[in-house]
């Protein structure tokens, strides 16, 4: 959610920025912009409302000053203000003698706009993050040293940051964070911060993740000695760009679908042998555990509430599902361990639950595809859901992983504490080690029926999924796939409530998607929207019109339904002409609350 970059290279800033960028693009593309220091020392900046594309075109037809290997960079994904070429960073002081991009929020940020403006500062935005210049500005008058003057600054600002000033003249840059993610690397081509180790991997054997509250010169030759704070963790990049290519994909999406069953079988060597032992939960060092919170958002919600029901079906401990956005409504019970889930780990709203669950001493089990992400530093115990880089917005290969990842540890522990026998635990890791197979078979047959079907449906305006038990997360996640990809109405239910209110939704030929989990019960389910016109597709075994589930279902129920959701969204949303790699409104790794 906004990406940055900062680099000071020994060749010229911009091609790293440009490329950096297109690789942050995920995080948001309402807005880029960059700026780049001259070999004259002023600063050339340049945004644009869109995408990187334009601002790519913009540098190919430049023919301002020679540009040279200091510069900073910026997509947006809008919060404060709408979305304009003055909206969009960097964003510089009165004078433009600094200019900042910033990921985050400013929440005292009127406060401070109406002291600045007060003092003669003159805006030209409407977004919390220009703030930071003036402030900035303002602390460089009595500290002329541009580190501490961002220190300064900063004492003064409520709310989250990753942020790099560039500075003019001198072409220095400083960086920070606090509760926003950033990472920074010092290679043979030159220093560079970036949002995500993704936008900088190919230049890159190892990073370290910057803390809350560090501020610190980009520059190696003017990088002070901060005695108070130890030396800063190395991290490898196991990341290169190839992986995120398209390799002859039309759009990553596609791409990351046709993944899931290589991934899923990587996790499954990763996880499997620590499985039947209990090693993978005893190796994690946590307490014994008598119920479970699953805290997540969106497409993690739903993985977790798989693993959940896992769990509950294996060893009938309860399992409560939150929200992370509303997690101040609940109160976890002595002996409960908290089972984080975040794609990228950087969610704010994930990040806020932990906390009062820290604060609340509840044990935290972290399930995440970013290993150094905050989210895996302030866990108890981590288990990564090994998925690799995930590019498209709407969450595919991630889910399935998190599910393996998260039922795997679970089932580590039901048999490491005695709930289960080993032997147990031995079959289910066998039911796992099929599944890749499973996967792969139902992308290919969803490939196969799907298309007419969305073809079918381009007319409809919305759409209603329904399950039971173990299916319900599935049909979650099939209307949660369906709405952000196609922009049109889609929710999910327990097949069993339609009767209580949604049925009223039916009429003649709405689309009703069943994600059959073999309950007996669907089927007086189906015939009532049926008998009102409605136009059911059930994703189920042979027989049904999307027919990729097998008859014996794991206790993580059908997870085959998954693929079939996908392809139904993505064919239908291509077919309406969205781009489904970036859907509207959206972005991935949501760093505000
Ligand atoms: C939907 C999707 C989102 C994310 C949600 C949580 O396709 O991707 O719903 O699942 O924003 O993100 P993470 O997993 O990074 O915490």
């Amino acid at each position: 959610m906004c990406g940055i970059i900062a680099c000071r290279t020994r060749e010229p800033a911009i091609g790293y920025l440009l490329t950096a960028l297109g690789r942050l693009e995920y995080r948001g593309y309402d807005s880029v912009g960059v700026a780049v220091r001259t070999t004259g020392g002023d600063i050339a900046r340049l945004r644009t409302v869109g995408r990187i594309g334009t601002l790519e075109h913009r540098f190919r037809q430049w023919a301002g000053p020679v540009l040279d290997g200091a510069g900073i960079g910026h997509t947006r994904w809008a919060t404060h203000g709408p979305v304009t070429e003055a909206n969009a960073h960097p964003h510089n002081d009165c004078p433009g003698r600094i200019s900042v991009v910033h990921n985050g929020t400013i929440e005292n940020a009127d406060r401070l706009r109406d002291v600045l403006r007060a003092q003669g500062h003159r805006f030209t935005s409407t977004v919390d993050s220009e703030v930071l210049s003036h402030l900035i500005e303002d602390a460089s008058q009595t500290t002329p040293d541009l580190c501490e003057a961002v220190r300064q600054a900063l004492d003064a600002v409520e709310g989250s940051w990753a942020l790099a000033v560039l500075e003019r003249g001198s072409g220095r840059i400083v960086v920070a964070a606090d509760g926003s993610p950033l990472i920074v690397a010092h290679t043979a081509r030159g220093d560079f911060a970036a949002s995500d180790i993704a936008a900088i991997a190919d230049w890159v054997e190892e990073f370290q993740v910057l803390d809350d509250g560090e501020v610190i010169d980009l520059s190696a030759a003017h990088r002070s000695v901060d005695e108070d704070r130890p030396s800063p963790t190395m991290v490898r990049c196991i990341w290169h760009s190839a992986d995120t290519d398209l390799n002859g994909y039309a759009d990553h999406m596609a791409k990351e679908i046709d993944e899931q069953p290589a991934v899923a079988a990587r996790v499954i060597d990763e996880l499997g042998g620590g499985v039947a032992d209990g090693s993978l939960w005893t190796g994690l060092g946590l307490d014994r555990f008598d119920r479970l919170q699953v805290i997540a958002c969106g497409t993690s919600l739903n993985a977790g509430m798989v693993i959940g029901n896992t769990l509950h079906q294996l060893a009938g401990l309860p399992v409560t599902r939150c929200v992370a956005s509303e997690a101040g409504m609940d109160v976890p019970e002595p002996g409960t361990l908290c089972l984080a889930i975040s794609q990228s780990g950087e969610t704010a709203d994930v990040l806020n639950a932990v906390s009062a669950r820290v604060a609340e001493r509840c044990p935290i089990l972290a399930v995440t595809n970013s290993s150094h992400s905050t989210l895996a530093r302030r866990a108890d115990g981590v288990v990564s859901c090994s998925a690799g880089p995930e590019i498209g917005v709407a969450a595919t290969k991630t889910f399935v992983c998190q599910i393996i990842a998260g039922v795997a540890v679970t089932v580590s522990a039901l048999a490491a504490t005695g709930r289960i026998s080993r032997s147990h635990a031995a079959a289910l890791v066998d039911d796992l080690r099929r599944l890749p197979d499973q996967l792969a078979a139902a992308a290919t047959v969803a490939k196969s029926v799907v298309p007419p079907l969305a073809d079918e449906f381009l007319e409809a305006t919305g759409f209603i999924f329904i399950s039971r038990g173990a299916g319900l997360p599935y049909a979650a996640e099939g209307a949660l796939k369906l709405k952000e990809l196609t922009y049109r109405w889609a929710e999910h239910y327990p097949a069993g409530e339609l009767k209580h209110g949604p049925l009223a939704l039916v009429g003649d030929g709405t689309p009703v998607v069943v994600v059959d989990n073999g309950d007996p019960r669907l089927a007086t389910n189906i015939a009532e929207v049926q008998a009102r016109g409605g136009r059911i597709v059930r994703i189920g075994s042979i027989g049904s019109s999307v027919p990729v589930i097998d008859d014996a279902l794991g206790p993580w129920g059908p997870i085959q339904s998954a693929v079939a959701v996908q392809v139904l969204a993505r064919t239908t949303a291509l077919a309406l002409g969205r781009d489904v790699d970036k859907p509207r409104n959206l972005a991935k790794s949501v760093t505000v609350q």
